[in-house]
């Protein structure tokens, strides 16, 4: 047998060899069979040197060639091979896959909602586009008036009157109207201020506001249910502390403070050393809101609480810009 039939079939054999192999396992012993140090090709210099030129000149070229040929056929199903192994190795690390979750606004608006169900309250809900007079008007607030400066607003073009509600008391009147007396509701949603922003300002933001009228709803009971709300929210004890305030719509009106829940009223940043941090407005609900929903206000009273949402998660997760929270940096949202 001449030199180039032994290559021929070598080649040959190797083509139908490489194509049978089935694991990365064979294939090295494929490797070494025809190309490792003992194989034929590897070995084929020392015959070469003997050959004479013109012999060389024939056979040289041609054994080049096909030991690149074979070095390919490895490569090419060594290729092949890796991928499937890839596919069924069973203990191969997965792709990780992103799996969404609730915001943590929306987290913590669930979290709130649950609490006023266990607290009694029914959650009800209202427009975020509203007339002035449900915005305004009906809580007291006439055209005009200097209260009206206690809310930025946002009007909308074209719609005379209209506007983006800047405060969730809006759904006070109406609900009174629907539900009738007596009632406990609550209602969280977005409100919006003509404003510019800053590290505890967004011109648009979270609120919830309640109300509960009955024959005799009184302060008493404001107490205890926002005792019970926040050391639900905060899961721990905290003091409530009453201070007059005013707001058209309460009479008489008040802001609510708790104690510190950061610093346990030791003093901090957070409460400006005072050991309470102010939360909420408040108070019993005006003669003029009860005859607004037509209620009679000699037989019914009520008290209404409203509290800013972000300001509440700020607290818990000790989160210094209101404006991070309405943002979709997932640096931030992924961390809850
Ligand atoms: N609506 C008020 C505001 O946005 C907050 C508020 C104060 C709500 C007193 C109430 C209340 O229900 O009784 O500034």
């Amino acid at each position: 047998m001449n030199l180039e039939e032994n290559l021929n079939k070598i080649w040959q054999e190797a083509e139908k060899e490489f194509d049978l192999a089935e694991s990365l396992q064979q294939l090295e012993e494929l490797r070494i069979k025809y190309l490792g140090r003992k194989s034929y090709l590897a070995n084929f210099p020392s015959i070469f040197k003997k050959l004479d030129i013109e012999e060389k000149r024939k056979i040289g070229s041609f054994y080049n060639e096909l030991k690149k040929k074979i070095e390919k056929l490895y490569l090419d199903k060594k290729e092949i091979l890796s991928e499937e192994k890839i596919k069924f190795d069973l203990e191969h690390p997965g792709k990780q896959i992103k799996v969404s979750h609730q915001h943590l606004i929306s987290q913590t608006l669930e979290e709130i909602k649950n609490i006023f169900i266990q607290l009694g309250f029914s959650i009800v809900d209202y427009n975020q586009i509203v007339d002035e007079k449900e915005n305004f008007d009906y809580l007291n607030v006439p055209q005009n008036h200097p209260a009206r400066d206690m809310w930025d607003t946002l009007w909308v073009k074209d719609f005379k009157g209209y506007l983006f509600r800047t405060h969730t008391s809006v759904f006070q009147v109406p609900t009174l109207k629907k539900f009738g007396v007596p009632v406990r509701a609550v209602i969280f949603g977005k409100v919006f201020r003509y404003e510019a922003t800053d590290r505890t300002h967004d011109f648009e933001f979270y609120q919830l506001d309640g109300i509960s009228v009955s024959e005799n709803a009184n302060l008493g009971n404001l107490k205890w249910v926002v005792e019970k709300f926040f050391e639900k929210f905060f899961t721990q004890k905290v003091k409530i502390r009453f201070r007059p305030s005013y707001f058209p719509f309460v009479e008489p009106g008040l802001e609510i403070d708790i104690s510190c829940v950061l610093c346990n009223q030791k003093g901090c940043p957070l409460c400006k050393n005072t050991g309470f941090i102010e939360v909420a407005g408040a108070g019993m609900i005006h003669n003029f809101v009860l005859k607004s929903a037509g209620i009679d206000h000699r037989k019914y009273q009520g008290y209404a609480f409203g509290f800013g949402v972000d300001r509440l998660i700020m607290i818990k997760h000790n989160i210094d810009d209101i404006r991070i929270l309405h943002s979709s940096d997932l640096r931030f949202i992924e961390q809850f």
